[in-house]
């Protein structure tokens, strides 16, 4: 069973969009064996997104990133990262197919509502990021 990390970005949670979204990703197969409310500050959203530091959306993207809470989510399931990735859909959600979760609740290409993992290296690296392996439900 492969892993990923997702995260619910704080345009999610502060709309008030959480219920209708972890709907989509439970009833699409994934099994949530960890979940955690975060307010991330703006270290700490830099460090995640640290791949990105030299892009110009880097700074608007942290600020968006610390400026409510997150909801970190670790997702189980075959196929756990390209699946995430195929129902979240295309980063700018004008982009994004129809019937995924960021062409049905997100907002700009910076407020897409939720983050995915883009590779099963970098989900392992992303959990670890926010939860101790003692945290995942099935290995408590
Ligand atoms: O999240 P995803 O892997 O689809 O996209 P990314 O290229 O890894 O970018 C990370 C995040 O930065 C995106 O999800 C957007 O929130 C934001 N972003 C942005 O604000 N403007 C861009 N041109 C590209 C990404
Ligand atoms: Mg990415």
């Amino acid at each position: 069973m492969e892993r990923t990390l997702a995260i619910l970005k704080p345009d999610c949670v502060s709309a008030n969009k959480m219920g209708r979204v972890l709907d989509r990703i439970e009833n699409a197969g994934f099994k949530i064996i960890g979940m955690k409310m975060v307010r991330l500050n703006a270290a700490t959203a830099g460090k995640f997104y640290e791949v990105h530091k030299e892009r110009p959306f880097y700074q608007d993207l942290v600020q968006f990133m610390s400026s409510d809470r997150c909801v970190a989510l670790v997702l189980e399931k075959d196929n756990a990262v390209a699946d995430f990735r195929k129902l979240i859909g295309a980063t700018d959600p004008a982009e994004a197919e129809p019937g995924t979760i960021r062409r049905e609740f997100a907002t700009s290409k910076q407020n897409n509502i939720v983050h995915g993992s883009d590779s099963p290296e970098n989900a392992r690296i992303e959990i670890g990021f926010f939860f101790s392996e003692r945290e995942l439900v099935e290995n408590a």
